[in-house]
C-alpha cells in the first residue's frame, strides 16, 4: 500500500489516517507519532475546552513539525426524544447499579464557536468534523487561513450534501466503526462501508477515506479497491502505547477474542454508538433518553465513576477482535506495509 494521500495541497506518505477519538484517547503522543511516521494523526477536540484545544496542539507541536488534524463535532440540533426528568428517572437504576451517587447538576458541552476559534487560532492543516453539515461562514474561515476541511458521511445523500458544501474529502464511516456513528440524522446507525464506497465513488470525484472495521492491510487494500483514497482506523491505535485508553479499557479489549464482541447503543449518548457489549446495550440500559448531547452529560458521571467495565463507554468497532498492541509507528507500519 504504497500510494501517498493528496488532501487539498498536503501530501501524507502513507494513506492512514488515525481517527479521531475525543475523550482523552487521541493524546498529542499519539497523534504526533502517527503523523511523524507518515500517516496522520488527528486530535479528538469534540469534548475538549478552547483553552485544551490549544494546549494539546502546542502539545503536538512540541513533538513534530508534522501535519495534523484537529476534529470537532458540528452543532446538531437533535428533537428532543423525552425530557430530562423522565431521562434521570430511566438512569437511576443504572447509578444505583454502579454505586454511583446521581449528581444533581450536570455538566454542559463546549460551545462550538469558542472551540472553532481556539482551532482558527492553532491553524491546524487540517480540520475534521463529524455529525453534520458546516454552515458556510465556518469553512470559509477556514479557507481563509488554508486549513482542509474533511466532513463524515454515513450515506451517499450525506456524501453529496458534504461534497457541495466545499470540503476537501469526505470519510466516509461505515456501520462497522467504532465509536459514535457520525450520521447527520440522529436516528442514523450507518450501512455497510463497502457498498457505501462504491456508491459514493460513482458519483463525487473528491478523496474519499473508508472508515470502519479496517484492521489490517487487507481490509485497507480491500477498501482501496471499493473506491477509497485513504483508511481511516480508530480501533486498531486504542492499545497503542501512546494512546490515552484507560486500564479497564485496555483490559477489555485485550479479553476480546470473538467476532461479535460489539454492539450498537443509543442509551449512552441518544445517538448511536458501537462498542464493547456491556450494561448499556442490555436489558439494564435505560429507555427513556434525553436527545444527544444532552443524554451524553447525563450519563458521564456514572461512566465515570463506575468501577469495571459494566457502565464505561467501552468504544470498539466490529473487528476488534484483531486488535494489538504496540507503539502507534508499530501499528501503522502493520497497516501500510
Ligand atoms: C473510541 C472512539 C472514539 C471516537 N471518537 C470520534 C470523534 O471524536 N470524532 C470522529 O469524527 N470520529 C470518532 N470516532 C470514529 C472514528 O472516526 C472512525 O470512524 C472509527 O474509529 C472507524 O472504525 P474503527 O474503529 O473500526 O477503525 C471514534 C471511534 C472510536 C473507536
Amino acid at each position: 500500500m504504497a500510494s501517498p494521500l493528496f488532501i487539498a495541497d498536503l501530501e501524507f506518505s502513507r494513506a492512514v489516517i488515525q481517527a479521531p477519538m475525543a475523550g482523552g484517547i487521541t493524546t498529542p503522543e499519539l497523534v504526533a507519532a502517527v503523523s511523524e511516521a507518515g500517516g496522520l494523526g488527528s486530535l479528538g477536540a469534540g469534548y475538549l475546552t478552547p483553552e485544551a484545544i490549544i494546549d494539546a496542539t502546542h502539545a503536538i507541536r512540541a513533538l513534530t513539525p508534522t501535519p495534523f488534524a484537529i476534529n470537532l463535532f458540528a452543532p446538531t440540533h437533535d428533537a428532543p426524544g423525552c425530557d430530562t426528568d423522565q431521562a434521570l428517572n430511566a438512569l437511576k437504576a443504572c447509578y444505583a447499579d454502579a454505586g454511583v451517587e446521581m449528581p444533581t447538576t450536570f455538566s454542559t458541552m463546549p460551545d462550538f464557536d469558542a472551540q472553532f476559534e481556539a482551532m482558527l487560532s492553532v491553524q491546524p492543516a487540517l480540520l475534521s468534523f463529524t455529525f453534520g453539515l458546516l454552515d458556510r461562514k465556518y469553512i470559509d474561515a477556514c479557507r481563509a487561513r488554508h486549513i482542509a476541511l474533511v466532513g463524515t458521511a454515513t450515506t451517499v445523500f450525506e456524501a453529496n450534501g458534504l461534497a457541495r458544501s466545499g470540503v476537501d474529502a469526505i470519510v466516509l464511516q461505515g456501520e462497522e466503526a467504532g465509536g459514535h456513528c457520525g450520521s447527520h440524522n440522529p436516528a442514523g446507525a450507518g450501512q455497510p462501508l463497502l457498498p457505501l464506497i462504491s456508491e459514493c465513488r460513482a458519483h463525487i470525484a473528491l478523496p474519499l477515506i473508508a472508515a470502519g472495521g479496517l484492521m489490517s492491510t487487507l481490509d485497507i487494500h480491500r477498501a482501496l479497491q471499493a473506491g477509497a483514497d485513504a483508511a481511516q482506523c480508530g480501533t486498531a491505535f486504542l492499545l497503542a502505547d501512546e494512546a490515552g485508553t484507560s486500564d479497564t479499557w485496555r483490559r477489555a479489549l485485550k479479553d476480546t477474542h470473538e467476532s461479535d464482541a460489539t454492539d450498537i447503543t443509543y442509551a449512552v449518548s441518544g445517538r448511536a454508538a458501537r462498542g464493547l457489549k456491556n450494561a448499556w446495550m442490555g436489558p439494564q440500559a435505560p429507555r427513556d433518553l434525553a436527545p444527544y448531547p444532552m443524554q451524553h452529560q447525563l450519563t458521564a458521571p456514572l461512566r465515570r465513576q463506575s468501577t469495571g467495565p459494566k457502565w464505561k463507554s467501552l468504544w470498539a468497532g466490529k473487528q476488534v477482535h484483531h486488535i494489538r498492541s504496540g507503539s502507534a509507528a508499530d501499528i501503522l507500519e502493520t497497516l501500510t506495509h
